[in-house]
């Protein structure tokens, strides 16, 4: 078979676990290392290894792969034509085949059920798992391995281009779900536990995931009692947390000294479901493999960036988290500025973890204090419409009667950088507003001495270019572009060059948590923030949320299923810009 020689980053071309069986020789550059795959033998060459993984002081620090984390890239020179399949995660070379345990601390909650293990079943479906694995669920709650099993059956579901053998899969991997119930802060409890994972893992390399989907008021207890009761010792261990992270600077800062206290920064997993999801991941294709796009990424051709998350519903339900946090902590300050992050960044040195997150960090960095006259808040209040009552957000039993916490923000936002200098970048968030949706609206300049100007009229901003990253429901990409309408006579319109995820690919996208745990195993950090990306996220929010507190600023109300307060349109306005989900948009067939 032909020898094809090619350059992989870590996140390779063909597959990515296939990195994690590599046989590190020494820690210096321009190594050999040699990896089996089943029966097929490949070699690679290190062009470059050790990372540099930042991690704290750890006084008990759970065992990381040696391997993990500290390969920069390598040059991949393979034997045969086997590609290596996602998901491939057996053992070094040498040893006997690896097994993972994934462990979802907090199984009975709605994120678990909803969310996690959903996914992990789409992985195992998809045959991305390993052949070797075991999963748990531990909560407080006194249940038996059936009853987890009939507690999660019901959220299963199957790719709709793969159903054969649904039934047949969601019941494999059933058996393959255990349930432990202990205390959180319990060490006990967890050296239960690892017995338990012990005996499924058999002898062999055991590497353990926590998926911790509990309050993070109980975090630093789940690490200190997992890491030293629970922890690998021939593998890796691995902890995802999901935000809250802290409701501000110093509280964000206390959360992460106190699981550096039991875990290394590599060991934390820090998910932000928004950089799983397929069109924000694909942000960086679009900048950085198309000719088109990136020359005019700059101040130069872009007016103004919009990131717009909405929903149309209310916090139902979910009053009792969410009036502490609010939407600027709930969406604004992870969400839509990781995106922003991304989208903003310079070019990375190269697809590696690393590169890219200390690229995003600079945006962050470089982003202007953010002021409360570029800020709008705003609460949903209640209304009845075609004789239906829609409740206001303080009609939440779980939400004080005088709450002021937004349920809509917009601001504007300024990277002080030579790239962006001046250039307006919106974000607008809100609930119960009139449809669900999240999307990037790239605004481009007028076309200089626009020759076919009086086809427009005197609106200049309706002949711009627009970029539309549609990032859900519906994913897409569209450009709007002037065009000549069909015909004799001169006349123009606007109309989408479209790229309609649903008509051009046939294949399901898959759910954020899916690729996220997916590279949590893998040991893939890209799309997980590290600890420096977090206190620079806060820095920005963290004056203006202790000032919207201090001084009591009451939000404006705005009628539930309405496009939130009038105030977002003002903002918008005096920086000369639109917001793009509120103009016309020509149709996309
Ligand atoms: C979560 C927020 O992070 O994201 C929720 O806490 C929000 O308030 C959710 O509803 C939205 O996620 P998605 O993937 O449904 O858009």
């Amino acid at each position: 078979m032909a020898a094809l020689k090619q350059a992989a980053s870590l996140r390779g071309v063909q597959g990515r676990s296939w990195l994690d069986s590599l046989t590190l020789t020494s820690g210096k550059a321009e190594n050999m290392a040699s990896v089996s795959m089943g029966a097929t033998r490949r070699s690679y060459r290190m062009v470059a290894v050790h990372a540099g993984v930042s991690g704290g002081k750890a006084v008990k620090p759970a065992q990381e792969s040696p391997h993990d984390g500290t390969i920069k890239s390598v040059e991949r020179v393979i034997t045969d034509d086997e590609s290596p399949k996602p998901g491939f995660l057996n053992g070094r070379e040498g040893s006997a085949e690896a097994t993972v345990s994934i462990t979802v601390v907090g199984a009975s909650g709605d994120l678990a059920k909803k969310k996690i293990f959903p996914a992990l079943f789409a992985l195992y479906y998809e045959g991305c798992l390993p052949k070797h694995f075991t999963i748990y669920g531990f909560a407080r709650s006194k249940m038996t391995d059936e009853q987890l099993r009939e507690l999660i059956s019901g959220t299963l579901t199957c790719r709709i281009d793969q159903k054969e053998n649904c039934g047949d899969k969601q019941e494999e991997f059933l058996k393959r779900c255990f349930y432990h119930s202990g205390q959180y802060s319990s060490e006990e409890s967890f050296s239960e536990l690892s017995r338990k994972l012990h005996e499924h893992e058999g002898g062999r390399v055991a590497n353990r995931l926590f998926y911790l989907s509990i309050p993070p008021d109980i975090f630093v207890d789940v690490a200190r009692s997992s890491s030293s009761a629970a922890s690998s010792k021939n593998g890796w261990t691995r902890v995802i947390v999901e935000k809250p992270f802290g409701r501000d600077s110093e509280s964000s800062a206390e959360l992460t000294k106190g699981l550096k206290q039991y875990l290394n920064e590599d060991q934390i997993y820090r998910i932000d479901h928004y950089l799983g999801k397929e069109l924000v991941e694909n942000l960086s294709v679009l900048r950085f493999s198309n000719l088109v796009f990136e020359p005019l990424w700059s101040r130069q051709y872009i007016r103004n960036v919009q990131f717009i998350f909405s929903e149309d519903f209310g916090t139902e339900g979910r009053g009792g988290y969410f009036d502490n946090y609010g939407i600027i902590r709930d969406i604004m300050q992870n969400h839509l500025l990781q995106i922003l992050a991304l989208f903003a960044m310079e070019p990375p040195v190269s697809l590696d973890a690393e590169d890219i997150r200390n690229e995003k960090v600079k945006v962050l960095r470089s982003m202007r204090k953010l002021d409360m006259a570029n800020v709008v808040i705003g609460q949903y209040k209640g209304h009845v419409r075609g004789g239906v009552k829609y409740p206001a957000y303080i009609d939440d039993k779980t939400v004080p009667n005088n709450s002021n916490t937004p349920t809509f923000a917009a601001a504007a936002l300024f990277i002080d950088n030579a790239r962006w200098d001046g250039v307006p970048f919106l974000m607008k968030a809100g609930k119960a507003l009139h449809k669900r949706g999240a999307e990037i609206r790239v605004q481009f300049r007028h076309v200089p001495g626009n020759l076919y100007k009086r086809s427009f009229g005197t609106d200049l901003d309706k002949a711009t270019n627009e970029l539309v990253i549609r990032v859900q429901p519906d994913e897409a990409i569209y450009l709007k572009i002037n065009n000549k309408v069909p015909g004799l006579g001169m006349r123009l319109d606007r109309s989408n060059l479209n790229l309609h995820y649903a008509a051009r690919y046939d294949k399901e996208i898959p759910d954020a948590y899916e690729r996220l745990i997916l590279d949590a195993i893998e040991g893939e950090r890209r799309l997980f923030i590290r600890s420096d990306e977090l206190d620079a996220a806060w820095s920005l929010f963290t004056p203006l949320l202790k000032e919207l507190e201090i001084r009591k600023v009451s939000p404006e109300l705005y009628p539930y299923g309405s496009r939130g307060p009038v105030g977002a349109h003002y903002l918008a306005a005096k920086y000369n810009v639109r917001w793009g989900d509120n103009s016309f948009e020509p149709t996309e067939d």
